[in-house]
C-alpha cells in the first residue's frame, strides 16, 4: 500500500486481492470487517463512504491487522476482539474458542426443552449460557470452565450484556464439585481427536488447545461427562452435547450405556448431526 491517499473502496479491493493470494476464503468479508473495525463504523457505513479517503493513521493500523490476518493467520475475531453469537455481541480473546454458528444448534435444542435449571459445562466465552439467559428469562443458570481466563472473560461478557445477575460461575473440572440437580446439562466440550488438530486450518490451531483436544478418539471429555451426568440431573433431565461430524453414533452408544432412556439428535444448518441428547430417568 503506497502513501498516496487511498479511498475506502480502494483499500477494500486491494486487501481482498491480498487475502485471496494468501488463501483466505472469506477475503472480501474479512477486509470489510477489519476496515470497519479500524474506522469504528459498521460494514454498512463502509458502503456509503466508498470514495472517502482513509487517514494515514487509520491506514497504518489497518495495514498491521491485514498483515496479521494474512501472514500469521490470526482468526478474524481475535483481531477485532468481538464475535456475534445468537445476535449477542461477545468479546473474544485467544483465551477462548471463537463461538461458532454451529453451536447455536445447542442453544436451540436446550431452549426447546424450556428447562428451569441449566448447567453449561466448558462455557468458554460464555456464549451458550448467555444465549440461554436471554432466551429463557425464568431459568437459573450455572456456567463452568476449568480455564480461569475463560471464566473471567465470560463474566465480563455477562456484565457487558447486563446478564451477570442471571448466571452463577464455577471454576471446575467438568462436574467435579458441582452439586445437582439440573434439568439440563449442556456442553460444547473439546471433541477433536488430538492427532487431527495439526491438520486443521492454521486459524483453529491458534485457539486454546484445552478447548479443542478431546484425546485420542476425540471422546475423552464426552465419556467423562456422560458417565457423571445422571448423578447431577433431576429425574427426567437431559444431557445435551455438541459433537463433531460423524461422532453422534459413538456418543449415542455412550449415552445408552450410561442409562439414557430417550435420545434426540439435532442437525446444524449444514445438515450435520451436531447435537445429541440423552434423557435420564
Ligand atoms: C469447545 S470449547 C467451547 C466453549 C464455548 N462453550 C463455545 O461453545 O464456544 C470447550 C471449553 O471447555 C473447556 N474445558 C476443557 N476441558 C474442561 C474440563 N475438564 N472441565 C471444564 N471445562 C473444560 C475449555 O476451557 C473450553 O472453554
Amino acid at each position: 500500500m503506497s502513501e498516496r491517499p487511498w479511498s475506502v473502496l480502494e483499500l477494500v479491493r486491494w486487501t481482498t486481492g491480498f487475502f485471496k493470494q494468501h488463501g483466505i476464503d472469506s477475503a472480501r468479508l474479512d477486509s470489510e470487517v477489519l476496515l470497519a473495525h479500524v474506522l469504528d463504523c459498521s460494514r454498512m457505513d463502509l458502503y456509503t463512504s466508498f470514495d472517502q479517503p482513509v487517514s494515514q493513521g487509520d491506514r497504518g493500523r489497518f495495514r498491521e491487522l491485514v498483515r496479521r490476518r494474512a501472514k500469521e493467520r490470526v482468526p478474524l475475531a481475535y483481531l477485532t476482539g468481538v464475535r456475534e453469537f445468537w445476535s449477542l455481541p461477545l468479546r473474544v480473546t485467544p483465551d477462548v474458542l471463537v463461538p461458532r454458528p454451529d453451536t447455536e444448534t445447542l442453544v436451540r435444542a436446550c431452549a426447546g426443552l424450556g428447562p428451569g435449571r441449566v448447567l453449561d459445562v466448558g462455557t468458554g466465552s460464555g456464549c451458550v449460557a448467555l444465549a440461554l439467559a436471554r432466551e429463557l428469562p425464568a431459568a437459573t443458570l450455572l456456567a463452568s470452565d476449568v480455564s480461569p481466563a475463560a471464566l473471567a472473560l465470560a463474566r465480563a461478557n455477562a456484565a457487558a450484556l447486563e446478564l451477570e445477575a442471571r448466571i452463577d460461575w464455577r471454576d471446575a473440572d467438568l462436574l467435579d464439585g458441582i452439586d445437582g440437580a439440573f434439568d439440563v446439562i449442556v456442553s460444547n466440550p473439546p471433541y477433536i481427536p488430538s492427532a487431527e488438530i495439526e491438520r486443521l486450518a492454521p486459524e483453529v490451531q491458534q485457539e486454546p488447545r484445552l478447548a479443542l483436544d478431546g484425546g485420542a478418539d476425540g471422546l475423552d471429555v464426552i465419556r467423562r461427562l456422560v458417565r457423571g451426568a445422571s448423578a447431577r440431573l433431576a429425574p427426567g433431565g437431559w444431557l445435551l452435547l455438541e459433537v463433531g461430524a460423524g461422532q453422534a453414533d459413538a456418543v449415542e452408544v455412550l449415552l445408552r450405556e450410561a442409562g439414557a432412556v430417550e435420545l434426540a439428535r439435532h442437525a446444524d444448518l449444514a445438515g450435520i448431526e451436531r447435537v445429541i441428547g440423552g434423557r435420564f430417568a
